[in-house]
């Protein structure tokens, strides 16, 4: 099979950028989201409101996330409850929702009864196993499904992590590895079925480490990132960086989706706990870069310590 059209499900950080990424290599791709609640309670009609803002606001990013203005072009924003049926026609469906499996599954179920049949659909989760996104879908959907696991940002992350299921097809794996090596210029990775995969069981112990060091220790966030950057071989932004980046509230979803799958015995558990600094911060809407911002547009650590 060959990849000549695309969907993104969910224009959130990872997804608007995934999008971007396969307008990037010249396929058309829809990129749909969910109907806001203040559309849905009558104030405004614009149905298309998330995909499409997130298609503009991706035109003003610096580092640009599209090659060309012209890319953007190929990206139709839509919404799941007015354009679901535009997938019956596309290839490859890539699912890039909020991290809680019961929420992809009940997507999935709805992407399997509109879907043309031998399309493929990957989902774009940070840790959850395949075999738990796949509890209660139909045995089409199974040999139809993959994890295809991007960074952040996806134009600019070479690594890409893919997982197959025992059921998984050959050629559909075959066809997105080759697509995002070919096209996309990843670097295609393929992991066992582990909770984090490869690189998030490493990199989120490790971040999570070191905020809890850095907020155990008062140290202020220019501190702990000028230690946890570039010293260390990591990205400049260094750890708290970093989750400005990410968005500050996928690393609670991130650790219970780990601590869900992890054994009672596995030493790498007690590193998950969430700070009620996070915690607080994503209560007010500080949830990074795709909010009202994060660590760095704060001057100090919520909760007194000194910036
Ligand atoms: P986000 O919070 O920025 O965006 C999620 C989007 O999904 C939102 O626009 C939301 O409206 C939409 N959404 C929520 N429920 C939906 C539903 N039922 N149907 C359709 N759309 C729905 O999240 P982000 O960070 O882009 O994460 C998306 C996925 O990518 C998650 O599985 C996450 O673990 C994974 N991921 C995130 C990375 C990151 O750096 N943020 C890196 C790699 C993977």
């Amino acid at each position: 099979m060959e990849i000549r059209s695309a969907a993104v499900i969910g224009a959130g950080v990872m997804g608007s950028g995934i999008a971007a990424h396969i307008a990037n290599a010249g396929i058309p791709v829809f990129l749909l989201d969910i109907v806001p609640q203040a559309v849905k309670d009558g104030q405004g009609n614009d149905r298309s409101v998330v995909a499409r803002t997130a298609v503009e606001k991706m035109l003003k990013t610096d580092p640009a996330p599209f090659m060309h203005r012209k890319a953007a072009g190929l990206i139709t924003p839509g919404n799941l409850e007015d354009d679901l049926d535009k997938l019956a026609g596309v290839d490859w469906i890539v699912e890039a929702i909020v991290e809680n499996p019961a929420i992809k599954s009940d997507l999935y179920r709805k992407l399997d009864a509109v879907r043309k049949p031998g399309s493929v659909v990957s989902s774009n989760t940070s840790t959850i196993p395949l075999r738990i996104l796949l509890d209660g879908q139909s045995e089409q959907f199974a040999q139809d499904f993959l994890i295809t696991h991007f960074f952040n940002p996806p134009r600019y992350m070479r690594l890409l992590e893919i997982v197959k299921g025992e059921r998984t097809r050959a050629d559909a794996v075959e066809a997105v590895a080759r697509f995002c090596d070919v096209a996309l210029g990843k670097g295609v990775v393929t992991c066992k079925d582990t909770p984090g995969f490869i690189a998030n069981r490493i990199g989120t112990y490790f971040m999570q480490a070191a905020v809890n060091e850095a907020i155990d220790g008062g140290l202020t966030v220019e501190e702990a990132d000028a230690i946890s950057g570039r010293p260390m071989g990591l990205p400049k932004t260094g750890t708290f960086g970093l989750i400005d980046l990410v968005g500050l509230d996928l690393m609670p979803l991130i650790a219970k989706s780990l601590l869900a799958t992890l054994p009672a015995d596995d030493d790498y558990r007690r590193i998950f706990r969430t700070s009620p600094v996070i915690e607080r911060m994503i209560a007010e809407g500080y949830t990074g870069r795709k909010g009202k911002g994060g660590f760095y547009r704060q001057q100090k650590l919520p909760g007194g310590k000194r910036s």
